[in-house]
């Protein structure tokens, strides 16, 4: 395939893909549920990221959202039904898939990131958010643990202390602190989003791929074994909550539109 046609790569109804000029744009697109995540769509994100792998025609990715809501994480009807159960789940598979990803990934964040909403971010080389773009992590307030390995990734990042009001308080912070503490670039009106990260990407598809992969290699070299190693022992952990007493109470109060009520669990 030429860098320069277009083409649909892979496409389910609430996440598509398509390549062009070297560029695999994929969009979370199930607005009406605020773009969160079923089993089904991070299956998807992981097969388009493994054709992006593959596909020599794919220099670089965007990963965007919508102009109000990127993601609000994990479907929580669907990982109470259907929770992850095995490392091959769809969510693990994303996971592994993200994170060791060779090639450049552009984000495009709008409004709430929430969860992996916001930990697929520490995986993205490039992140650019609106000026409404609110992150979280209350992986805590819902009787879970942290993945995506932001158990490391985000103390890394910010630093215990503001580590501690992200993933034990699971409190948000707004673009502006995500600028300071070094987890996107640049904060952009909300409708010149998604424009920025296609021409930041377009520049890198531009740049020769082998240079590009081995940088990117060799920048992650000294965190890809942890990554990997904590990422396994977040999502046994996570596994084994979400069938517990707290999850299921988070999960139902948010199902049952009601505060949890964490005090006899
Ligand atoms: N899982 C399943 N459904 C979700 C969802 C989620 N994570 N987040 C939102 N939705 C659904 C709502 O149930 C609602 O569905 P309905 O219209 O059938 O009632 C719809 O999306 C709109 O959500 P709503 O909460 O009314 O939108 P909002 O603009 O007031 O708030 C959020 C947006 C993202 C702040 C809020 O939806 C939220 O906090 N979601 C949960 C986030 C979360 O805890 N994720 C899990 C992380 S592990």
């Amino acid at each position: 395939m030429s860098t320069s046609t277009s083409s649909i790569a892979s496409t389910i109804a609430e996440i598509l893909s398509h390549v062009d000029a070297g560029v695999m744009t994929i969009t979370l697109s199930r607005v009406d549920k605020k773009n969160s995540i079923t089993a089904a769509m991070y299956g998807a994100l992981a097969d388009a990221l493994e054709t992006a792998n593959h596909d020599a025609a794919v220099r670089a990715v965007v990963i965007q959202g919508h102009e109000t809501i990127f993601s609000a994480g994990n479907d929580i009807g669907d990982f109470l039904n259907n929770p992850p159960a095995t490392p091959d789940s769809p969510v693990f598979r994303f996971l592994r898939g993200i994170s060791s990803f060779p090639k450049p990934i552009v984000a495009a964040v709008c409004g709430p990131a929430v969860g992996i909403g916001t930990t697929m971010l520490l995986h993205c080389d490039l992140v650019y958010a609106g000026d409404n773009a609110a992150f979280s992590m209350p992986f805590v307030n819902l009787g879970l643990c942290p993945e995506a390995a932001s158990s490391f990734l985000v103390p890394q990042l910010m630093g215990h202390a503001r580590a501690a009001e992200a993933l034990l308080l699971g409190e948000p912070f707004m673009a502006e602190t995500a600028l300071d503490i070094g987890l996107i670039n640049r904060i952009v009106p909300p409708a010149e989003v998604n424009a920025l990260a296609q021409r930041q990407a377009l520049k890198l598809a531009a740049k020769p791929l082998s240079a590009l992969i081995e940088t990117k290699r060799l920048m992650k070299k000294g965190n890809a074994g942890t990554v990997a190693e904590r990422m396994a022992e977040e999502g046994a952990s996570f596994g084994r909550m979400l069938k517990e007493p707290a999850a299921r109470e988070a999960f139902s109060a948010f199902m049952e539109k009601r505060k949890p009520d964490f005090s006899k669990v």
